[in-house]
């Protein structure tokens, strides 16, 4: 915790050079998508296992504040990316180190370059949803849905601590002994691996981006009559669980292949996120059985995440989910207009 404070204020005052804030920017855009990412997959699997639940997360995706974190969401995509690419590059090459500062300032202006027709695509969206008038989710239900994740992030983070600290009395280990860091093979293993999964996660996550923000856009996920991004469905009840199950039931030679890209982006990002996470607690954490407990809870949480993802994809979405939800929404609907009127 103290590393974690020194961190911060030695950041802020520190008149450092740009490498600094490369620094800062690349671990703070890879913990930003990696909550985001928890609450997506969680939220994708409800569109197989509970499609109503998938309609309402949805419709808080297409409110204002999930507007403006969509666009935050995209910038820690692509500077991360891009500084990403940076540091492959010249881990493997050395003898060009000299020229990091500037390889550095290039990778801001070029998400610079690149952001500025992406909000315009993306903003063109936005102003299309929200030039008409519909019924936009409410910041109570928000933090009603939201506060739900939080909780069980804190209850999951608990238990490993108690788990831990079990474990310390059952060893006979003090509650305040320091970790002993020695790097191991599986550490070894892990640094190429960033770099491998980072080159291979660009085009899956710019094409997963490209498809949900700038060809469709999040808000086209819910518009009835309209094809689906990558099938030859058209989506006719409007709903959000008509799209995902027409995507995954998409056949193309055979292949469902946006199930297998869906897969295939899930392993890959959620390996590389939660060893992400793995290296920055191992940074702050000092503390032996607090650190044990956060990677036990990285550990599981990771494993767990990847399952649950990939039972969705393999139950895939009921044809009937569709009608049913759409139903249930017609039904909401009328309702509320009997009590308001
Ligand atoms: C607000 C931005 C995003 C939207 C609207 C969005 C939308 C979707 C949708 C509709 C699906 C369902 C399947 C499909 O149609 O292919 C999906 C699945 C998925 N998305 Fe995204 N996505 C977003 C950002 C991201 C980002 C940044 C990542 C990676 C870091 C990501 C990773 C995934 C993965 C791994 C799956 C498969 C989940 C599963 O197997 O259950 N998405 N996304
Ligand atoms: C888009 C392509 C991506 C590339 C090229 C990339 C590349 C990298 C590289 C090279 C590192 C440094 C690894 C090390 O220090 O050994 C890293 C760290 C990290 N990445 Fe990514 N990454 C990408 C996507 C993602 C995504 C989608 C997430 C979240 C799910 C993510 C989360 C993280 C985290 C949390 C770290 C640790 C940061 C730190 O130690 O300060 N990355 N990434």
């Amino acid at each position: 915790m103290a590393s974690l404070v020194t961190t911060i204020t030695e950041t802020l005052r520190y008149r450092g050079k740009i490498g600094q804030w490369s620094w800062v920017f690349h671990r703070l855009s890879g913990v930003g998508i990696v909550l985001f990412l928890v609450l997506h997959v969680i939220d994708t699997s409800w569109a197989a296992f509970y499609p109503d639940q998938y309609v309402q997360a949805i419709r808080e995706y297409q409110s204002p504040l999930f507007t403006i974190g969509e666009f935050a969401l995209v910038a820690a995509v692509v500077y991360h990316a891009f500084n990403g690419l940076r540091i492959v590059y010249f881990d493997y090459n050395p003898q060009l180190w000299h020229l990091q500062q500037r390889a550095a300032t290039i990778v801001f202006v070029l998400t610079g370059i690149v952001l500025l027709p992406v909000f315009v695509l993306m903003f063109g969206h936005v102003a299309d949803f929200y030039g008409e008038d519909r019924e936009i989710a409410g910041l109570d239900e928000l933090v009603r849905t939201q506060s739900q994740f939080l909780l069980g992030f804190i209850v999951i983070v608990v238990a490993a601590l108690i788990l831990s600290f079990l474990y310390a009395l059952i060893t006979g280990e003090k509650p305040d002994d320091e970790v002993i860091k020695r790097p191991s093979a599986i550490d070894s293993w892990f640094w190429s691996y960033m770099r491998i999964s980072g080159i291979l996660i660009v085009p899956l996550v710019f094409g997963h981006l490209a498809m949900m923000h700038i060809i469709q856009g999040v808000f086209d996920i819910t518009a009835a009559d309209h094809t689906v991004v990558g099938t030859e469905f058209v989506n006719q009840t409007g709903t959000a669980v008509e799209f995902v199950g027409d995507r995954w039931n998409y056949l193309l030679a055979g292949v469902a292949i946006w199930r297998v890209y869906d897969g295939l982006l899930l392993a890959l990002v959620v390996l590389h996120g939660f060893n992400g996470l793995r290296y920055i607690v191992n940074d702050y954490a000092n503390n032996r059985m607090v650190n044990r407990a956060l990677n036990w809870a990285i550990l599981y949480g990771g494993a767990a995440l990847i399952i649950l993802g990939m039972a969705a994809l393999l139950a895939g979405v009921e044809e009937t989910a569709a009608g049913i939800v759409e139903e249930s929404i017609t039904v909401v609907e009328s309702s509320t207009f009997w009590f308001g009127g």
